[in-house]
């Protein structure tokens, strides 16, 4: 019955429509937030807070807690300093944004948080921060509380072993606190800087 088989025909199309606008839908939405990871955490913000408390040492050698940066808006960059790519750009985006900002940019306290503790003492961190805006402090510590404190920020940092050594896979978003300790927002990676700057001077206040 050809009348029998169109129906079949145009059930399998409208099926094969649907699935195709559902992937088309899931790739806008998963591409829009950059990094695919970087949306796993951003969806999370409903649940249990992002940040909170972290006990690590400054790249000076002084050991600090999050206690320390209360009443200052924070930046909050996870990252190692033997990275390619991501992590150098994102420090020279800030530093950028930095200037961009002038002297209100003074109250904002933003923290490189290595994932690569193992290799990024605080003299190798105050070494590496040399290139970049000299009020951007290098945070690391033991394993623990390294692992601690990207818990807390629900972060995401992977060893990857590589031909000579190792690399890391890590979140590529800034974290946004308010003076309360508060997360606001991320700027992802490659954000729209108009966009990015807007949201320092939100957080700003
Ligand atoms: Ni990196």
């Amino acid at each position: 019955m050809p009348v029998l088989r169109w129906i079949r025909y145009g059930a399998w199309a409208a099926v094969c429509l649907v699935l195709f606008v559902v992937a088309a839908i899931l790739l806008g939405w998963w591409q829009t937030d950059g990094p695919g990871r970087t949306r796993t955490v951003a969806t999370e913000a409903g649940g249990s807070p992002i940040g909170g408390s972290f006990a690590l040492v400054d790249h000076t050698g002084k050991p600090v807690t999050d206690a320390d940066y209360r009443g200052r808006p924070m930046a909050v960059f996870f990252g190692f300093t033997h990275c390619p790519e991501v992590c150098p750009t994102t420090l020279f985006d800030i530093t950028t944004r930095l200037k961009t900002l002038g002297p209100e940019a003074d109250r904002l306290q933003v923290l490189f948080i290595t994932v690569d503790p193992e290799r990024d003492t605080p003299p190798q961190l105050a070494l590496y921060l040399q290139s970049f805006d000299p009020r951007i402090v290098g945070l690391s510590g033991t394993r623990e509380q390294i692992n601690a404190a990207i818990a807390a920020y629900k972060a995401y940092a992977k060893r990857i072993p590589t031909e000579n050594g190792y690399t890391m896979d890590h979140t590529a978003s800034v974290y946004l606190i308010d003076a309360e300790g508060r997360f606001r927002t991320m700027i992802d990676y490659h954000e729209d800087e108009a966009a990015a700057l807007a949201k320092l001077r939100r957080v700003l206040g």
